[in-house]
């Protein structure tokens, strides 16, 4: 019975900047180890590996739910971005996590906001040509949570393999004195990689959505094959894309997974990534190939 108890307590709900700081920096006083999970809600098992993992090698666990505005453009979907806070507490108080930060959107960006973080080079390509300032806004919600919650670890998805790369870098970059873990990609048994925007599918859609992590898979495939022209791997790729009826792709890169810049031939380790819309949904995936 205590177990039960114990296992859904709730966690420690936090709204404001200087109560977690201090809720941290009494718990690295008393020793404790602390991770970062940083989210912006709508969990599905993805997040729910990075809680895991960090619940594997700390002490103290925090995780922040914060639909950064910041990071959506002015078409994008801030206002319909899933919402399920109830269930996301839940998640998270079955895994035991210790603290919960979600502020306020006038916390984050109190009235005459205006110092924004540039992001590093590795955020101009890819989602940073598509997404104009998408990173901008990412990089500074971080650089934020990472300066109110001063946890030894935190963890990210490779889901957004690029995110975390920009995240790596502005780590190293500005010398912040905490360590990243990137934790695998969480994928569906039929391989879609999850992501909260997958509950925007129809079922026909989530169907024909699985023809990106296939065209991953081809790319895999023939370089397995001994075909190494990015070229020829990345028209197999969009054939296998527009033969589900997914047309407007943003992007199929081949690339150096520590650069990002564009390869023509794969000989060494390379991250393929894709985004592309699935009816209204704009979808992405990656693979490392090694
Ligand atoms: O990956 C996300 O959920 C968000 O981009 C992040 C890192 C929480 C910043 O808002």
């Amino acid at each position: 019975m205590n177990e039960v108890l114990a296992r859904s307590k709730q966690p420690l709900v936090l709204q404001s900047p200087l109560e977690v700081h201090s809720a941290v920096i009494r718990a690295r006083t008393c020793g404790k180890r602390v991770g970062l999970v940083p989210t912006m809600g709508a969990l599905h098992a993805g997040h729910l590996s990075l809680v895991h993992a960090a619940k594997a090698e700390c002490d103290v666990v925090v995780a922040t739910i914060f639909v950064n505005p910041a990071q959506f453009g002015p078409h994008e979907d801030f206002d319909s971005y899933p919402r399920s806070f109830e269930s996301d507490i839940e998640a998270l108080a079955d895994l035991q996590v210790d603290l919960l930060f979600c502020p306020a959107t006038a916390e984050v960006y109190p009235p005459g906001f205006s110092t924004y973080v540039d992001p590093p080079d590795v955020a101009k390509r890819l989602e940073g040509e598509c997404r104009p300032g998408h990173f901008r806004g990412v990089a500074t919600v971080v650089l934020k949570l990472f300066h109110w919650i001063p946890a030894h670890v935190a963890y990210f998805g490779e889901k957004d393999f690029q995110q975390s790369l920009m995240i790596e870098h502005m780590v190293r970059d500005v010398g912040l004195p905490i360590e990243m873990r990137v934790c695998p990609i969480v994928r569906d048994q039929d391989g879609l990689a999850l992501s909260s925007r997958n509950r925007y599918l129809s079922a026909i859609e989530r169907q024909t959505a699985l023809a990106l992590s296939e065209s991953l898979q081809l790319a895999e495939d023939l370089v397995r094959q001994g075909i190494c022209e990015t070229q020829i791997i990345r028209t197999e790729m969009r054939c296998v894309l527009e033969a589900q009826g997914i047309r407007d792709i943003d992007y199929i890169s081949i690339c150096n997974p520590q650069t990002l810049e564009e390869q023509s031939e794969v000989h060494s380790n390379v991250v393929v990534l894709v985004a592309a819309y699935v009816g209204k949904t704009r979808l992405i995936d990656n693979r490392r190939i090694g």
